[in-house]
């Protein structure tokens, strides 16, 4: 069986675009920086965020039944690298993140490239992630700008 690292090793050289999926559940806030977003549908507008079951977002995210998208820019990679963080105490990583005023309950980071508000609509078991499937329900285009790609272990603006 292939194993982690091997497929670690291959995945690192497909450069993925960069993302930070917000959750928000109970008065608390949750952040984490994915690289698995994918657009699955247009008609009706599905994506696709694939979380890893050991992540602190997992079970809000579960409860929630509910996400936003936050689409990175190129110069904002030390805002991935922030919410790629484990362990952040969910106060400690929301002081001085620069928030875009919404009437959603989920952050919206400043800054971003597009905001994707998305209901849940589907739940997959995928090893050791879950796959949620958001009906997209808003967006927003924020700057026209270069995005954030990671690949190499390194992020890229492009
Ligand atoms: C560029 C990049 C992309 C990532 N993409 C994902 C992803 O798609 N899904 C995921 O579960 N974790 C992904 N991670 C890892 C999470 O960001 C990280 O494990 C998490 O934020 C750790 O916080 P926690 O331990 O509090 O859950 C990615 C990390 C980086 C640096």
């Amino acid at each position: 069986m292939v194993g982690a690292d091997e497929l670690r090793a291959a995945m690192r050289r497909f450069p993925a675009g960069v993302a930070v999926v917000t959750v928000a559940l109970d008065d608390e806030r949750f952040g984490i920086t994915v690289a698995s977003l994918v657009s699955l549908s247009l008609e009706p507008p599905l994506v696709g965020i694939s979380i890893g079951l050991q992540s602190s977002i997992h079970e809000p995210l579960r409860r929630a039944r509910r996400f936003a998208v936050n689409v990175l820019a190129g110069d904002q990679g030390g805002l991935a690298q922030h919410f790629a963080r484990s362990g952040l105490p969910p106060l400690v990583a929301w002081t001085g993140i620069a928030l875009r005023e919404s009437a959603l309950a989920e952050p919206l980071l400043e800054g971003a490239l597009a905001w994707l508000e998305c209901a849940t609509q589907a739940e997959y078991e995928a090893g050791d992630h879950t796959i949620f499937v958001g009906s997209v329900e808003s967006v927003e285009l924020g700057r026209d700008e270069d995005g954030l790609a990671y690949a190499r272990s390194d992020y890229h603006s492009v």
